[in-house]
């Protein structure tokens, strides 16, 4: 469905993120027909460029990071028919905006974004320069990526700067999972299946378990990746948004609000972790040299440059203190230089009342749900082993794979949110008092960490972290489950 026509402005546009997902994106969906051709794109960066070398650094690293699909140069020429390229220094209080409204003359009632694919220490001065050029008419929207800030108070510092140019409703702050395809489907499948909701709380759930491994390193963006660590770079966004997902009450519509007033309810309810209970409730990792897939694999601080203590792993126990989920662990890790990669939903339920048999002890009924790759809901169960050997058990899946079932090509999840934006769905994007609570929540474990100097562990890259996030659950009689 094509969206209202609308001109974009991408802050940043020569960085990793404009290159690598947010024009590359543009391009799918102008390619789809879902833009206009009237539709316009504007790059600002420091870099002095004229339009037709940005449009040429711009198509080298789409087929960069797109090799295996055609374009050529007439069809990127159509596309960037309206794509225009400004140097300058939008965060310089002297800069020259002339090119900027140039580029955006004879707009009309357009829906105009500003994208800022920017370090958010920027965001506030941006956003007052964009306004002191008189740019942000009626009903312009601001997209600001993650992380906000670094912690509670320069959140809250970059909110109430950005908040002074942009009303709320106008503010879309990206968590780029909330655009992956079975991330939306949780929603789907907990509230648009009458199985799951009777069962989905401590009376049959034993606990939940959220991962999210990579086998990349921190790579090239080492200052910023020193500074944050897995904490705040994972966690404090896209861990907590997919255990909001899964936590959260039903809601009573699909409208942005009341989605986003069920999500905080979780962040609220969440248990602050304290120096009392920090070690036993989190586990910090850095990974050392190893190996993947074969390929031998620096250490992090040989890769760095230096000594460092930033935790490349984090692994948490978290509690939801709500009549919900009262008593059900949520193990969180996610990790860089893992295994393999893959983000995985783990529900795992209650051991059966009574064991039928006495061989061996039952596995319990896991649903998991495979975010990436192979996205796909499993329901593993105890079968009868077919045959007439009498009662052997077999633990298999009841398997729902979307590549088995579905053929489209799924969009990328910056593609659907840029769509989003245009459509003004804030549903899929993080309010202020959200991004807030989850940094009031993540500010506390990482105080607690200073006040207990919790060390950081090692874990040889191309393994499952450090050992001691599988002693944090077997304390507790439980075991990561690594076996979909
Ligand atoms: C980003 C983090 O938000 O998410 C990166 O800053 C991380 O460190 C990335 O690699 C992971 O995203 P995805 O979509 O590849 O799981």
């Amino acid at each position: 469905v094509p969206v209202p026509e609308f001109d974009i402005i991408v802050f940043g546009a020569t960085g990793d993120l404009a290159l690598r997902k947010l024009i590359p994106s543009l391009f799918h969906r102008w390619r789809d027909g879902q833009i206009s051709k009237t539709s316009r794109i504007v790059g600002v960066s420091r870099a002095e460029m004229d339009c037709v070398g940005f449009s040429k650094l711009a198509l080298g690293s789409f087929r960069e990071f797109h090799p295996s699909e055609r374009v050529d140069e007439a069809e990127w020429g159509a596309f960037t028919n309206n794509l225009r390229y400004c140097g300058l220094d939008a965060a310089h209080a002297e800069a020259d905006w002339s090119y900027v409204r140039n580029a955006l003359k004879g707009a009309g009632d357009k829906q105009r974004i500003f994208y800022l694919a920017l370090p958010p220490a920027l965001y506030g001065a941006v956003s007052a320069n964009i306004a002191a050029a008189g740019l942000n008419q009626a009903g312009a929207r601001i997209v600001l990526e993650k992380p906000i800030g670094a912690g509670l108070q320069s959140a809250r510092d970059i909110n109430a700067a950005v908040g002074a140019v942009f009303n709320e409703d106008e503010i879309y702050r990206i968590d780029h999972y909330l655009g992956k395809e079975t991330v939306q489907n949780l929603i789907v499948l907990r509230f648009m299946n009458s199985l799951f909701e009777p069962v989905w709380n401590a009376n049959a759930i034993d606990h939940v378990e959220i991962t999210v491994a990579e086998t990349i390193g921190a790579g090239g963006r080492a200052s910023y990746y020193d500074a944050a660590g897995a904490l705040r770079d994972m966690v404090q966004n896209h861990l907590l948004q997919l255990l909001c997902l899964v936590a959260m009450e039903p809601p009573l519509d699909l409208d942005s609000d009341t989605l986003r007033d069920e999500k905080i309810k979780v962040l609220r309810a969440l248990r602050p972790i304290s120096r009392v209970n920090v070690r036993s409730s989190t586990v910090r990792g850095q990974y050392g040299k190893g190996a993947i897939d074969g390929e031998v694999a620096a250490g992090y601080c040989e890769e760095l440059g230096g000594p460092s203590d930033t935790e490349t792993f984090v692994a948490i126990r978290a509690n939801v203190d709500n009549w919900r989920w009262k008593g059900v662990p949520f193990y969180l890790r996610t990790g860089k230089r893992m295994a393999s990669r893959y983000s995985e939903i783990i529900i795992q339920f209650k051991d059966i009342a009574h064991a039928l048999v006495d061989d061996e002890p039952l596995p319990p009924t896991r649903m998991v749900i495979r975010l990436q790759p192979d996205e796909g809901v499993k329901l593993l169960l105890v079968t009868k082993d077919p045959g007439p050997g009498g009662m052997r058990l077999r633990y298999v899946p009841l398997n729902l794979s979307y590549a088995e079932q579905f053929e489209a090509r799924y969009p990328d999840a910056y593609e659907r949110l840029l769509m989003a934006v245009v459509r003004g769905d804030l549903g899929l994007f993080m309010r202020r008092d959200e991004v807030e609570a989850a940094w009031r929540w993540v500010d506390g474990i990482r105080d607690a960490w200073a006040q207990d100097d919790t060390p950081v562990y090692n874990y040889a890259a191309g393994t499952e972290g450090p050992a001691q996030a599988a002693m944090m659950l077997d304390r507790e009689g439980r075991e990561w489950f690594n076996g979909a």
